[in-house]
């Protein structure tokens, strides 16, 4: 299976997913600005991966201010601290991953801790994180593969799959458990997500080298293959889940996920307990990202739209909890409502 990220000899070395499926590419930095850069370009993506690579994009910034007096070092830390928050606003797993990375060096600044240990202990918790993720995704992946009949069609939108995270995936993980593992035989339907056509190019991608039979249908084509019964199941992963369950994904989510709604059809989402965001009390509350005009009127590089035209180009949108049939997370299966169970996760969390 894929694997889209390692640390070796204090250098991050990561798969470049733009160029995909065409082209495997991994590219190697010691430069943190490289790292925020990939996640903004989304050479580096998906929830979990964006964490993950920010949490070794602190490691990198430190290794070039060990240098520093302590003083500067600090200074240094708080700035690419910073830059790295800058890159995207909706996956809350980057600013989880960072929280969790300034919990280690304010904690070892406040003991005086040498520059060393401070960031030994940085790069500790980063592959700490980077070895959690891909216990999570498969603990995710066999409570998931659960929901799955043999013979099911599946829809999925976006790409929640190994490339989204470390490995296996959270919607696309529990595709492979149920593929690989249970052999059940599976078809998915894939989404293509314009406009940067993560479903056309990486879900594709990736189903396709596992073995599993994929299907490429554009974003407008869903509901047509849903009235004729074609799709049995949906699933899909999540950026940020609000405390009462609505959550955002993809940009495109929230029509398929009204669509297996009106046609009774299961819609599930997959994703990790740090893909909550326990201070957002509803959809509301989560940031949307607005991506550049370019990525809309430009078709491989030629522009389709007249100039000077009206774009919106929002990265994500917000699908309300009382459209998700269940949601799949490492602790297991939840099913609606959901706002009880994450306040008493909440609560477990506070009290450890
Ligand atoms: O803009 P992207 O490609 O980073 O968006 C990714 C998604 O929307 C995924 O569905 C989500 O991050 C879940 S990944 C396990």
């Amino acid at each position: 299976m894929i694997r889209t990220i390692r640390w070796e000899n204090n250098a991050l070395c990561f798969l470049d997913q733009t160029l995909l499926p065409l082209e495997e590419r991994y590219v190697t930095t010691s430069d943190y600005r490289v790292v925020a850069e990939a996640i903004r370009r989304l050479q580096v993506r998906g929830a979990p991966l964006i964490g993950v690579a920010a949490a070794y994009g602190l490691c990198l910034g430190a290794l070039e201010a060990a240098g520093l007096d302590r003083e500067g070092f600090f200074r240094f830390l708080a700035r690419v601290d910073g830059e790295l928050r800058g890159t995207r606003p909706t996956a809350v797993n980057l600013f989880w991953a960072l929280d969790r990375m300034g919990k280690v060096w304010r904690s070892l600044e406040a003991q005086e801790a040498s520059v060393d240990t401070v960031v030994e202990r940085l790069i500790k918790e980063a592959q700490a994180m980077e070895e959690e993720d891909v216990c999570t995704n498969e603990r995710i992946a066999r409570f998931g593969a659960q929901l799955f009949a043999d013979g099911d069609r599946i829809l999925t939108h976006c790409n929640a799959g190994a490339l989204a995270c470390v490995q296996w995936g959270t919607a696309l993980g529990t595709i492979h458990w149920a593929f690989l593992k249970e052999g059940k035989r599976l078809t998915v339907y894939a989404d293509e997500t314009r406009p940067l056509l993560q479903g056309a190019r990486l879900t594709a991608f990736e189903l396709q080298k596992s073995g599993i039979p994929v299907t490429v249908i554009c974003d407008n084509m869903a509901g047509f293959l849903m009235s004729r019964g074609e799709i049995d199941k949906v699933i899909v992963g999540a950026d940020r889940i609000a405390l009462n369950g609505d959550f955002a994904n993809k940009i495109g989510t929230y029509t398929v996920a009204l669509l297996a709604h009106y046609h009774r059809i299961p819609f599930y989402v997959a994703a990790p307990l740090s893909s909550v965001d326990f201070d957002a009390l509803n959809g509301q509350a989560i940031p949307i990202e607005e991506r550049n005009r370019e990525e809309v009127i430009l078709w491989g590089g030629r522009q389709i739209s007249p100039s000077g035209v009206g774009v919106r180009n929002p990265a994500f949108d917000v699908t309300p909890w009382s459209l998700v049939s269940a949601l799949v997370t490492e602790e297991g299966v939840l099913y609606p409502p959901f706002l009880e169970k994450f306040e008493e996760i909440k609560r477990k969390k506070k009290g450890g």
